[in-house]
């Protein structure tokens, strides 16, 4: 008798039929990580999605990853399964404020976090992500101005570890990292006093303050893959336990709940699922469309980042 197929071979089946790849950010389900082609944070899906040379790109993630996607591939279909999978960094900066900001500030270079939408990248000198954004701000010249955006805590980070005084900063924050409270970290630290602290530069000051450990997504990862500690508090979205149990099984992990849905999971990541997936390989639909020109303008600042190693 045959097995009955399920929808990881649906999944699997319309990949192949449609020469698509499946890119999954690390805070999707686990069940989506298992299947895609490629996991890792923004930086990395972007890096992946400038190599592809397949025809469809299946972005498990939210919306403007899979916009930066298709600016890097204009010819090429970009789906994300949900349409609504949004971010509230995105939410925070629209594109008429950010006008109004850079017409009274003319003399600054505008450097946009990737979490931001197509029409703000366009408007952007460079791009950076959670993993370069030191090093972004660094390959410019000291005596050059800055605005930062969207969010406020990784710019203070940067501001900070740079040392750049010139540095204004918009005032967007990630309602899932800003709403972890520093109280909760440290009662965390009372229950777990032998663990370490591994933080995403979203959180509040406070909380990187105490933290031993502030990164990416995938640079959270591999520090907690290499470090010689047995345990550690995790604190951004709880999709990364995924490849923080797959690559050090042995190792301890705990995450503290937000303030915002007293968990610690991007309610906007999780709206992708394998059902929405699959149809939406079937259906090529929701697909990215952005005007040539705005894709245009919005992919110079996205280059820029890229050629920078
Ligand atoms: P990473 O750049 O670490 O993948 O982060 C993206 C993000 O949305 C964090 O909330
Ligand atoms: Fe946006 Fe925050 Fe969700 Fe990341 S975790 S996608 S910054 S809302």
């Amino acid at each position: 008798m045959l097995a009955a197929r399920t929808i990881v071979d649906e999944i699997l089946d319309l990949k192949r039929q449609r020469n698509a790849i499946i890119l999954a950010h690390h805070y999707q389900d686990t069940e989506i990580q298992e299947i895609a082609d490629s996991i890792g944070d923004s930086l990395e899906l972007a890096r992946r999605a400038q190599q592809f040379d397949g025809e469809v790109i299946a972005f498990c993630g939210v919306w403007f990853m899979a916009e930066t996607a298709k600016m890097l591939n204009p010819h090429r279909t970009v789906i994300v399964p949900d349409r609504d999978a949004g971010c509230s960094l995105v939410d925070s900066c629209p594109v008429d404020q950010l006008r109004a900001w850079k017409a009274r500030h003319p003399d600054h270079v505008v450097v946009s976090y990737i979490n931001t939408s197509a029409a703000v990248k366009a408007e952007s000198d460079i791009i950076c992500t959670s993993r370069n954004a030191v090093d972004v701000v660094n390959s410019i010249p000291k005596a050059q101005p800055i605005l930062f955006l969207p969010d406020v805590n990784l710019g203070n980070f940067v501001k900070k570890q740079s040392g750049r005084e010139n540095m204004k900063i918009w005032q967007g924050a990630c309602f899932v990292h800003a709403t972890f409270p520093a109280r909760r970290l440290t009662a965390a630290k009372l229950e777990f006093p032998n663990a370490l602290v591994a933080s995403h530069p979203e959180c509040p000051e406070e909380v990187l303050r105490l933290s031993d450990y502030i990164g990416s997504t995938s640079a959270i990862i591999e520090w907690c893959v290499k470090h010689p500690g047995e345990e550690f508090i995790i604190m951004t979205e709880s999709g990364v336990s995924h490849s923080l149990n797959r690559r050090a099984p042995g190792k301890k992990f705990h995450f503290v709940a937000n303030e915002q849905c007293n968990c610690s999971e991007c309610p906007y990541m999780r709206m992708n699922t394998l059902e929405k997936l699959r149809d939406s390989l079937h259906d090529l639909r929701p697909h990215v469309e952005l005007p040539p020109a705005l894709m245009e303008r919005a992919r110079l600042p996205v280059e820029r980042m890229l050629a920078l190693r």
